[in-house]
């Protein structure tokens, strides 16, 4: 008798349990396939990462940082891009095509975000932007690197990379990231509408027909550089003679003015 009871309330105790889980947790298509893919996720960063970035993606001294502050977005850019896993400890992480499938990226990417709070993928919708505004900004924060035709060139300690294959979320996560030794820019530098017009102003780079005005950008990034560096020279060359006249002017005259 008391067996029975005790029965009784232990599945009744059984049942409210399972129905207060499943009420909180609701078996949508969601639940069991995000916890799924973030398993899938945590398999994966042991296979390809953690032998740098360590088991929990708490960096490795010397030989790679920590992710708990680098957010879905800066994972997403340095796993699209191509940049990781890096091959090899001491290797510049360079672009190049995604060494993993969409699926293992998306799963490391929940897995990398869920170690902190870093910042999320950025929303980036160029049609909002304003090709006007995007250039300014472009040529403000951004050509002194990448060349104002988006084509790349030599930047002080690094190479930095034409921007003709880059997404607008690539931009986004660019500008939040600061990957490498290109400077990280918050929200408060540039506001996501902002950085819809500066990609708004690369996609326009990349469609040079369309553009049109960029006709040397085609040489490529390095000899561009040149000619900028060529007509900054020719400039103060200029202003040199200018001032040089100025000065060999005026010293004429006041010795034409001294009094002997
Ligand atoms: C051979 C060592 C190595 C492996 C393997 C590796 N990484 Fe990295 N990772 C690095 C180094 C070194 C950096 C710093 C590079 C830099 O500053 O641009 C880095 C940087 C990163 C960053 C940027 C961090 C930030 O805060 O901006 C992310 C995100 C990242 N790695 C994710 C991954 C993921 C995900 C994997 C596995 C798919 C991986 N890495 C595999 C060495 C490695
Ligand atoms: C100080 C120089 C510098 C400035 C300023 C700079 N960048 Fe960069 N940028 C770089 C370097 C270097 C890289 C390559 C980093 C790497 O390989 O990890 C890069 C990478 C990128 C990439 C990734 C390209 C790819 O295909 O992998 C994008 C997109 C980008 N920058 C956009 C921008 C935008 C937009 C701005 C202005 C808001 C900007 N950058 C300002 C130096 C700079």
């Amino acid at each position: 008798m008391l067996r029975a009871r005790r029965a009784t309330v232990a599945a009744a105790l059984l049942l409210g349990v399972f129905a207060v889980t499943s009420w909180a947790n609701p078996p949508t298509a969601k639940g069991p396939a995000a916890a799924r893919q973030l398993e899938a996720g945590r398999e994966l960063f042991e296979e390809h990462c953690s032998s740098c970035h360590g088991l929990h993606g708490e960096g490795t001294k010397g030989q790679a940082p920590s992710l708990r502050a680098a957010g879905e977005g800066a994972a997403d850019f340095y796993l699209r891009t191509g940049r990781m896993p890096l091959g090899q400890v001491g290797d510049e992480p360079l672009p190049g095509e995604p060494r993993l499938d969409n699926a293992e990226i998306e799963a490391l990417v929940r897995y990398v975000g869920g170690l902190g709070k870093g910042p999320p993928i950025p929303k980036v919708d160029p049609a909002k932007g304003s090709v006007g505004e995007g250039m300014e900004l472009f040529t403000e924060s951004c050509a002194g690197c990448h060349a104002i035709s988006g084509k790349g060139g030599v930047a002080i300690g690094g190479y930095a990379p034409p921007l003709d294959e880059a997404t607008p979320t690539e931009v986004g996560e660019a500008i939040r990231t600061g990957p490498y030794i290109m400077p990280r820019f918050s929200a408060s530098l540039i506001s996501p509408a902002q950085v819809d017009s500066i990609a708004r102003y690369v996609q326009l780079t990349q469609e040079p027909e369309d553009a049109g005005g960029f006709g040397i950008g085609n040489i490529g990034p390095v000899p561009e550089g040149l000619v900028a560096w060529l007509a900054a020279l020719v400039a103060i060359l200029l202003v040199a003679r200018l001032i040089g006249e100025r000065l060999g002017g005026s010293r004429a005259d006041d010795e034409a003015e001294e009094p002997r």
